[in-house]
């Protein structure tokens, strides 16, 4: 095969198409907005918070939503040992031998654990993977077919030769999950609905984290760490090393845009979901993960999903309030959910499962 010679030490399954493949050249300029959460923390914490504080960040949240899709936050409330021990942890992990890693590896059952296989958009990604779900066990359907109404019962799975390793990730997850609650009230607030209007629907959460370890690559020029894609749940909440790699497609230029890292900040980008909910006064940015020859990389994302059941749609009383008439047609959490999963897992000969399936022509 004259690509794998011309490539040295890249599997054909990593490389991308030649429009995908990343520019060695990275901007950083600008970059996405800044926001500062201090308001919040004491909001929240005493009752003399001021109110017009709490609006300008509302304000700065929904301009942030709308002209990128992606900010960072600081003052943020999460503790940083928390962080600190889950990235203590996940290095121990990733740096075991592969045979111990495989010991709680993931498969067509049980798709938590370790893996290393991952696929975005049918192009393998240069990374190796753990997830774990917030809640334990979680109930998804049990197959991505339409009809078949029969649920599955997912459950973490442990290495138990790691022993400190469950308890940094469980009490991480509950760490961050806090932050994402907050978010999602300052985005509902952004959108003008009441600050709780979204919180029924995180009932029976789907939520997962995944620790991500992209080592160095031979080829960084033709391989990615994870391929452009939008995140398909409602809100993400990123933890990144010092490293950098993390680029995100600016909306009005089409520019990819470097994440510069920040130290104990977070990344937070819209998903889907709440593209669909805000009838697309919100979208889900494009972003992808660049490799480097040198140094590997850590990061970890929490990823806040809805119940199962939750058929996404955009909210009614929004888009009365907004005079216009729904954009998307209404969809089953669970079954994108596990669709997506499946087809990450396998290279299929379909193309993968997007919103833009249930975009209405209008
Ligand atoms: C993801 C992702 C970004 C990163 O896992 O969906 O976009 O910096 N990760 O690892
Ligand atoms: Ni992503």
């Amino acid at each position: 095969m004259v690509v794998r010679r011309e490539m040295g030490e890249v599997d054909p399954a990593f490389v991308q198409d030649i429009e995908h493949r990343p520019k060695l050249a990275v901007v950083e300029a600008g970059g996405i907005p800044l926001i500062d959460l201090s308001v919040l923390n004491s909001v929240h914490g005493k009752e003399e918070g001021d109110p017009r504080g709490l609006a300008g960040l509302v304000a700065e949240i929904g301009d942030a939503c709308k002209d990128w899709g992606f900010f960072q936050v600081i003052n943020h409330g999460v503790p940083s040992d928390l962080r600190l021990r889950v990235e203590t942890v996940a290095k121990k992990f990733f740096a075991l031998p592969l045979e111990e890693k495989y010991k709680v590896r993931r498969d067509e059952e049980n798709p938590l654990g370790y893996y290393d296989t991952e696929h975005t958009k049918n192009v393998r990604d240069w990374k190796e993977v753990f997830d774990f779900m917030l809640e334990d066990p979680t109930v998804i359907p049990a197959s991505h077919k339409p009809d078949d109404q029969q649920l599955n019962e997912l459950r973490n799975q442990w290495p138990d030769y790691l022993p400190e390793f469950r308890g940094a990730c469980e009490e991480y997850a509950r760490g961050v999950e806090k932050l994402a609650f907050q978010l999602l009230e300052l985005i509902s607030l952004s959108l003008g609905l009441p600050g709780k209007r979204l919180n029924g629907f995180f009932k029976d959460q789907t939520s997962f984290v995944r620790l991500n370890h992209y080592p160095p690559c031979p080829s960084p020029e033709l391989a990615l760490g994870v391929g452009r894609h939008k995140d398909a749940g409602a809100l993400t909440v990123l933890a990144q090393d010092d490293v950098g790699g993390l680029d995100v497609k600016h909306k009005t230029d089409g520019e990819w845009v470097r994440v510069k890292p920040i130290p104990d900040s977070y990344i937070i980008n819209v998903g889907d979901i709440i593209q669909v909910w805000s009838n697309d006064t919100y979208e889900s940015a494009e972003h992808r993960v660049r490799v480097n020859r040198e140094r590997e990389r850590f990061s970890i994302p929490f990823f806040f999903n809805p119940s199962h059941y939750v058929t996404v749609k955009p909210l009614e009383e929004l888009v009365i309030m907004q005079n216009k008439s729904p954009k998307y047609e209404e969809y089953n959490w669970g079954k994108f959910f596990t669709t997506r999963k499946l087809s990450n897992f396998k290279k299929l000969e379909v193309e993968n499962i997007q919103i833009y399936h249930f975009k209405k022509d209008i």
